[in-house]
């Protein structure tokens, strides 16, 4: 059990070199400009943060806020101590009504790796990773390229030349992909992204009790559905992640039928929405540094590079939990047992003690893949490759389409309201003819 916040803090005072009300006083308030939900930019608070308070304990969402590189990376790595069973929970409670709705709906579904702790987590994930094969990537590439240029096309073919490219183009791709990955009917596109944006705002929003019940009702939806796989893969078998990981089953791979439908749980989720977010952030972020843009259509062999400094500058999830599992510290600071633990790779990515002129975003950097966006150690992102080569294909194709896209103008892009996944609500572009 987390300790109530205000003996945390008292725990953590008495055993704490550093003086949290004198540091928060000196700052001009307390959270040094911190809005835990309010991504729209976050950068400067997490500047304030890396420099004035860099481990910081906040009280509205019960967690110590972490923003340095080097603190975050240390903390992802030891997980005896900083277990990930957390990274699940809901922030908010889940209200009567919610609960009601979910229990009685057979919800039992919790996480397919990234809350599980070892020895199970590294039992599955070795039957998991088995699964995700260079194979099934490669022969997705033509689907992938396929699927975005059917979505540029629709996009361009607006008679206004305005369009939205978050909605229009990076939102079906990846969730095709991994629908497919899967063995998942296609058509259900939308199903799985209403189902997706649910489990985004259950587990990471700022939902009051009401707000919940529509989002409870679509995940007894989406995890009744993941069972339904489950049991139709034994059933049918077929070509696909569900089939194989069922068949892995029969040769002697110790996975449960409840735990392949939390994977498929997982992925159906974890597989889509951060890649939509990558996608749109490619094209926000380059189109607003234009002369990086031509740069990439003068010389496409460099979207690699991009994607990854787009993810250093822009991740799509900008903090992930922890809870610590013994009294221990973080960064000089002291840490009480059952504490959350907030990584925000989000600043770390931008600390200036790592990345020279970490605020500027330059494609030409040589360690932008030095970013923790995907996580570090045990639980590191089983997926990035995935999610990196559908974001080459659809910068790839884009440029290839469009090579005169720009943003809207007068665009402000504003973002999702959420703890973790920082999604841009649009990408509005336009071009000539
Ligand atoms: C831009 C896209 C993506 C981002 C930013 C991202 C980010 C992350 C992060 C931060 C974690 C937690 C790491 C940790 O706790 O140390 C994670 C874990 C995971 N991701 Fe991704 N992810 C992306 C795409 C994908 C895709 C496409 C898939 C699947 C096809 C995927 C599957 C997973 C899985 C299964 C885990 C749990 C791994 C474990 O606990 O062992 N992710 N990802």
């Amino acid at each position: 059990m987390a300790l109530p916040p205000t003996e945390a803090r008292a725990a953590a005072a008495a055993g704490c070199p550093v003086d949290h009300e004198a540091m928060a006083r000196a700052a001009g308030g307390a959270h040094h400009g911190y809005e835990p939900f309010d991504l729209k930019d976050p950068f400067p608070a997490y500047a304030e943060l890396r420099r004035a308070e860099p481990v910081m304990y906040d009280e509205r969402i019960d967690c110590w806020v972490v923003t340095r590189y080097a603190d975050v990376k240390s903390t992802f790595e030891n997980w005896e101590t900083f277990s990930s069973e957390n990274a699940q929970a809901p922030v908010r409670e889940r209200g009567p009504e919610a609960s009601r709705i979910m229990t009685e709906g057979g919800f039992t579904a919790y996480s397919g790796l990234s809350a599980r702790i070892p020895p199970e987590h590294t039992r599955i994930r070795a039957i998991a990773q088995r699964a995700f094969t260079p194979r099934r990537f490669k022969a997705l590439e033509p689907t992938i390229r396929e699927n975005t240029r059917r979505a540029l096309a629709e996009m361009l073919a607006n008679p206004d030349r305005t369009g939205d490219f978050f909605a229009q183009v990076a939102y079906d791709i990846p969730t095709i992909t991994i629908l497919t990955l899967l063995g998942v009917d296609t058509a259900q596109v939308p199903t799985y992204k209403r189902w997706s944006d649910s489990r985004a705002a259950m587990t990471w929003g700022n939902l009051d009790d009401e707000e919940q019940v529509p989002h409870a009702h679509n995940l007894v939806e989406y995890w009744q559905e993941c069972i339904a796989l489950v049991t139709r893969a034994h059933a049918d078998g077929g070509d696909d992640l569900i089939a194989d990981l069922v068949a892995a089953q029969g040769e002697g791979s110790e996975i449960t039928d409840h735990e392949i439908a939390s994977l498929a749980y997982s992925l159906l989720f974890a597989g889509h929405e951060t890649t939509t977010t990558l996608i749109a952030n490619c094209i926000r972020v380059l189109l607003s540094h234009r002369a990086q843009w031509e740069q990439l259509v003068e010389d496409p062999t460099r979207i690699a590079a991009a994607v990854d400094e787009v993810l250093r500058y822009s991740g799509s999830i900008v903090a992930w939990r922890r809870k610590a599992l013994a009294d221990t510290e973080i960064g000089g600071v002291a840490i009480p047992e059952g504490a959350n633990i907030l990584l925000v790779m989000g600043s770390a990515n931008r600390d200036e003690a790592v990345f020279e002129a970490p605020e500027v975003f330059d494609i030409s950097r040589t360690d932008a893949r030095n970013h923790l966006s995907f996580g570090f150690g045990i639980h590191y992102c089983l997926g990035n490759m995935l999610a990196k080569l559908q974001a080459k294909i659809a910068l790839e194709e884009t440029i290839a389409a469009v090579p005169g896209l720009r943003l809207a103008d007068g665009a402000d892009i504003d973002f999702r309201e959420n703890l973790s996944f920082r999604v841009p609500l649009s990408v509005p572009v336009a071009w000539e003819a």
